[in-house]
């Protein structure tokens, strides 16, 4: 039992929650005098103490006495005698708990907030620089049609603007006291509810005490929100480690974010994207197991929930770790606009274009111009020239009714600056995206 039990070793996080928890327990117990003004005070006074001590490094945690909540409460008496006890009145470690642990998540999900905001930054600054910058777009990784780089990062601007509203609303979500649900069943005494979730910055007070005990899907909330933007990390993680690929080129991570290999001079591996990418593994199992956890248990609380506790830590610790280095690499980076370009060069990203032009000009069905397009293309791959770079004859022996107005827009500017669609490549465009995308990130 020694062994299994303790809590301790990990809830000591939840120490700052606990004692804001219990400041607002006992202040309201004295205002509606369940317990007398000076024990209410003289409990206060020991908190203040213990917070320091805890602040300083002296406060000594005991695995014997189990959790925070207990060590705490233990000091507490230490401190200031038996009055001590008077703070546990009309309520439960079952509430104090999980109101620890809903400040804690409300506090995450804002740290995570933050730092996507902080890489969204990054990324919009990369952006802007790189608005009108060439690069091939993929699919498939097969050279689709050119794109700017601007373009490609403000997808993930987009993607993060999507995790930073999850997170929103979990925390929106999660934002009610459960404090004073007691052991399962409430309390006999007369607390006042709304007066202590309001001291501690909740919406309202939960409106079932059982639920309020048993409820944690706020965490599985906060933990599929951590997942989500784990994954979408680990897509732009990904796109570092093949863009900083010496057969890419695109881009070149700082000196601070490779590292070198213990027997190859030459190497720059870019260690930290690769360990944003796999640590996308631990959050989801992170997920799953505090889902495992839950699943199936019934109401209230048993023991199984103090399982929730690591798993909820260790996906915010790898989050904000992730966000932040993935900041900096962003901000650091150097890209290389020759190097993307020469890769768009090859590889006919145009064929659309000019596809787009037999239509446009020849008012020839789409299907039949993907078809002309195509055989240029073939034409083109065999004398081992760009599309641009086909004479004008070459492409009318396949279709004599092609004028050398085509050339207009076969070339990779002409491609990219035709895209003016909306939220399409076009630098103009791109231009627009960020603009709107700075005035909202102010
Ligand atoms: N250490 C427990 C946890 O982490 C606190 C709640 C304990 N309540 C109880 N009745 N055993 O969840």
């Amino acid at each position: 039992m020694r062994e299994i039990t303790p809590s301790i070793d990990f809830d000591k996080r939840l120490a700052g929650e606990d004692l804001a928890g219990s400041r607002a327990h006992v202040r309201m117990l004295a205002s509606e005098g369940i317990v007398a003004k000076e024990d209410a005070s003289a409990i206060l006074l020991g908190l203040e103490q213990i917070e320091r001590e805890i602040a300083d490094g002296k406060f000594v945690f005991k695995r014997e006495l189990e959790d925070i909540h207990l060590n705490i409460e233990a000091r507490l008496t230490e401190i200031i005698g038996p009055a001590a006890g008077r703070l546990h009145t009309a309520r439960s470690r079952n509430d104090q708990v999980v109101t620890d642990f809903r400040l804690w998540v409300r506090a995450a999900c804002e740290r995570a907030d933050h730092g996507l905001l902080q890489l969204s930054r990054a990324l919009l600054t990369q952006a802007e620089l790189h608005a009108a910058t060439i690069m091939p777009g993929y699919t498939h990784m097969q050279p689709a049609q050119p794109v700017t780089f601007g373009h490609h990062l403000m997808a993930y601007v987009e993607m993060f603007a999507r995790d930073r509203g999850r997170f929103e609303d979990a925390r929106k979500r999660l934002n009610e006291s459960p404090l004073g649900a007691a052991a399962l069943a409430g309390t006999s005494f007369p607390i006042d509810r709304d007066v202590t979730a309001m001291s501690l910055g909740f919406s309202r007070p939960m409106r079932n005490s059982m639920d309020a005990i048993s409820a944690r899907d706020f965490a599985l909330e906060y933990l599929a929100a951590c997942t989500i933007s784990a994954v979408n990390l680990s897509r732009l993680a990904g796109e570092l480690v093949q863009w900083s690929m010496p057969a890419f080129g695109f881009v070149k991570l700082s000196d601070a974010f490779t590292t070198g290999s213990s027997i190859m001079p030459q190497k720059r591996n870019p260690d930290a994207a690769e360990l944003i990418r796999g640590k996308t593994g631990r959050v989801l199992g992170d997920f799953v197991s505090l889902a495992t956890v839950v699943k199936g248990l019934v109401l209230t609380f048993g023991s199984d929930l103090q399982e929730d506790k690591e798993r909820v830590f260790d996906a915010a610790d790898t989050i904000e770790i992730s966000l932040a280095a993935m900041a900096a690499m962003i901000a650091d980076l150097t890209a290389d606009p020759a190097k993307m370009r020469a890769a768009a060069e090859p590889g006919f990203t145009t064929a659309t274009d000019l596809a787009d032009w037999v239509v446009r000009v020849l008012k020839k069905p789409f299907r039949e111009a993907h078809h002309i397009a195509g055989s240029i293309v073939k034409r083109a791959e065999e004398a081992g020239v760009t599309l641009d770079k086909l004479p004008l004859a070459e492409m009318q022996a396949i279709e004599p009714a092609i004028t050398d107005g085509v050339f207009s827009v076969l070339s990779l500017d002409a491609s990219v600056n035709s895209r003016m669609s909306l939220g399409g490549t076009a630098p103009a465009r791109v231009k627009e995206q960020i603009r709107l995308w700075r005035e909202r990130l102010k």
